[in-house]
């Protein structure tokens, strides 16, 4: 089995209770993977982990056979797994086109790129315009591309954050309730613009969501925690019928 992302005995806690307990979980390269479970089981403190936000006590993270335990976001971001909220902002006065452009490795920064604003993206290498514009594309963002980011939605706003992502070489995009704040029609949107990318780039996922109605049609492999502890994994209507899961929620 080829696994793009292991952990190995994590754990981390907080003025000694442990958020997360032991978690060990692979995520098979090129899957569309949702982590559930109640408030405060620990989602968000693994997704910390894992992308080096917080530092693991114990056990170790390996990203497409590197060992990135403890590495800084910024490295573990280098590497090719990204997760939304560290992904820069999206410059608001920029197109669309231009802020995918921008998030391209080897392209100027956002400190230098203020400076060559005028000439625009005439003097980006063509090929990189069309990489962005197929980005766009299976993004449906494509519309869009002469559109400043300031007057996008909410969930076209996330699906920019994904381009931007995509550009810069993410192999595998993390995010935390991506529907959070977004209608439901627009939240099912942005999940089958998100498993458009899953299919078409091979690009791994795994998305918290609360939202299960929302996300579960979206994605093929489940992982359920419930304090700090990995409780159940594999098919989502496997993991849904857990009665171990069903119980994490009714507080038990
Ligand atoms: N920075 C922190 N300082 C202290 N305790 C924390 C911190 N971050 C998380 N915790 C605690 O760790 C546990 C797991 O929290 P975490 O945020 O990972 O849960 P979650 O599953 O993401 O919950 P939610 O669904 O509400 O987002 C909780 O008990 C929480 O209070
Ligand atoms: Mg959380």
């Amino acid at each position: 089995m080829n696994y793009i992302l292991t952990s190995t005995n994590v754990t981390k806690k907080f003025g000694g209770v442990a958020a997360l307990d032991d978690v060990s979980l692979s995520i098979r390269r090129g899957s569309m993977a949702l982590l559930i479970g109640p408030n405060g089981s620990g989602k968000s403190t693994l997704v910390n982990v894992i992308t080096g936000v917080y530092k693991a006590e114990r056990g170790r993270v390996f990203f497409d056979g590197v060992d990135i335990t403890n590495l800084t976001p910024h490295t573990i971001y280098d590497l090719g797994l990204a997760r939304t909220w560290q992904i820069p902002q999206p410059f608001m006065t920029l197109t669309v086109l231009e802020n995918l452009l921008v998030a391209e490795k080897g392209n100027p920064g956002e400190g230098v790129f203020s400076s060559l604003l005028r000439r625009r993206w005439e003097k980006f290498e063509e090929e990189s315009v069309e990489r962005a514009y197929k980005i766009l594309k299976i993004l449906k963002l494509d519309h869009l591309w002469d559109r400043q980011a300031y007057g996008l939605s909410g969930g076209q706003m996330k699906l920019l954050e994904t381009g931007r992502a995509l550009m810069s070489g993410a192999k595998m995009i993390m995010m935390d309730e991506p529907a959070a704040g977004i209608n439901p029609v627009l939240a099912h949107e942005v999940f089958t613009h998100l498993r458009e990318v899953n299919r078409k780039l091979g690009i791994t996922f795994l998305l918290i969501e609360h939202r299960l109605d929302i996300a579960v049609p979206y994605v093929d492999h489940v992982y359920a925690m419930h304090q700090g502890k990995i409780i159940a994994e594999g098919h989502p209507t496997e993991v849904l019928n857990n009665v171990l899961v069903i119980e994490s929620y009714l507080g038990g």
